[in-house]
């Protein structure tokens, strides 16, 4: 039996990974040791009636016993454990939502539903490392992948619409706290319909800006607002979100020689945990709209067309019809006035399933398929 160390169950990916591997009956087959780096010895999940007691995740020898290691538990345990287990002659399959070696070479982004080939070749060459690819790009991927497979695109912007889950836990928590300041503060005005509207604007921006506003992890008010900036600055004026959209996509595609360029503006935005993107898509020809539609729409069995109407819009295309599934509605597709190769469409996916858990909960069970067809 094919023995599994999972790293990081409890946190926030982590904790999605489990849900949908109990739902997926992925527990069953297979020897599975949960690691702690905190709380050896105690009690972990309670899966099919076991519990599991938690082992050291720091524990080399006791990682090392494992086929298999699947780690959530964040870029930090990356890069302290991971070179130590190599280093000590470990040969398992490292499979980590973080993204600390996604750009290295011996290791491939998966995202099996768009590059089931370029894994199968991995696993076939001898690749070990398996790493789940950036959520921005990975959404990104399962709504346009259509057209990138017909070698339609001659390049892409995405104006994102990022959503907190993305930042953490923490940041979720203080977004909720941060609308409840402001319906607190705003309550009474709020109640009196006769309330002319801009003493209730006023109400909010004060406090919005008020010193005393939660935004120790966002470090700026979130709600009623938004933060044109995700992750650490680059060189050339992009944010390093914006960064992993031309370097990760082209990397999961298989294609770093001959890249698509793409660009955009990640935004954070007061959504939970769904990430939403508008896209400027310039084709490198006129490509007629049913065949558009037909490439998007066949690619994959989550991605599905919204029409573009704004009562579809407004029942399907939105992070509250989407948040926990795995649906990946592609809808405001249109030409643009730009000409007939420019193309405009939107689409929405739940950040922790299909941008975190999904692609690394997938990819855990093809390792295994192939190592017991070895
Ligand atoms: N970097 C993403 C975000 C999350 O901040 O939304 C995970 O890829």
């Amino acid at each position: 039996m094919r023995k599994v160390g999972i790293i990081g169950w409890r946190g926030m990916v982590g904790s999605v990974l489990m849900e949908r591997m109990r739902e997926e009956n992925d527990f069953a087959g297979c020897e599975y040791t949960f690691f702690s780096t905190s709380q050896a010895g105690q009690d972990g999940p309670v899966i099919e009636g076991r519990t599991y007691t938690l082992q050291d995740g720091d524990n080399i020898d006791q990682l090392q016993s494992n086929d298999i290691l699947l780690s959530c538990q964040g870029g930090g345990y990356t890069s302290k454990v991971y070179p130590e287990l190599r280093k000590s002659g470990w040969q398992g399959y490292w499979i980590d939502a973080a993204s600390t070696l996604r750009m290295e070479k011996d290791a491939i982004i998966v995202l099996d539903p768009v590059n089931r080939s370029v894994i199968d070749q991995g696993l076939a060459t001898g690749i070990k490392n398996y790493i789940g690819g950036n959520c921005t790009v990975s959404l990104m991927l399962m709504g346009l992948a259509g057209l990138f497979e017909q070698g339609w695109i001659e390049w892409v912007t995405s104006q994102t619409y990022q959503a907190a889950s993305g930042a953490g836990a923490k940041n979720m928590r203080e977004l909720v706290n941060q609308m409840r300041i402001i319906g607190e503060n705003c309550e009474n005005l709020l109640d009196t319909p006769s309330t002319a509207i801009l003493d209730i604007d006023r109400n909010v921006i004060n406090t919005l800006r008020n010193p005393a506003f939660p935004t120790e992890n966002f470090g700026a008010p979130l709600a009623a607002s938004l933060i044109p900036w995700i992750d650490r600055a680059m060189d050339n004026g992009q944010t390093r979100e914006e960064w992993k959209g031309i370097s990760e996509t082209n990397k999961i595609l298989g294609r770093e020689e001959k890249p698509v360029p793409i660009d955009g503006c990640c935004v954070r935005v007061s959504s939970m945990r769904c990430h939403s993107q508008a896209y400027t898509i310039k084709l490198n020809r006129d490509v007629p709209m049913a065949d558009i539609e037909d490439a998007i729409k066949n690619q994959n069995d989550w991605v599905y067309l919204v029409a573009n109407n704004k009562e579809e819009t407004l029942k399907e295309l939105t992070p509250t019809r989407v948040t926990g599934t795995l649906d990946i509605p592609v809808g405001r597709l249109r030409k643009m006035n730009l000409g007939p190769q420019y193309l405009s469409a939107f689409s929405v996916g739940d950040q922790l399933l299909w941008g975190a858990a999904e692609p690394v909960r997938r990819i855990l069970q093809i390792i295994l398929q192939h190592l017991g067809e070895q």
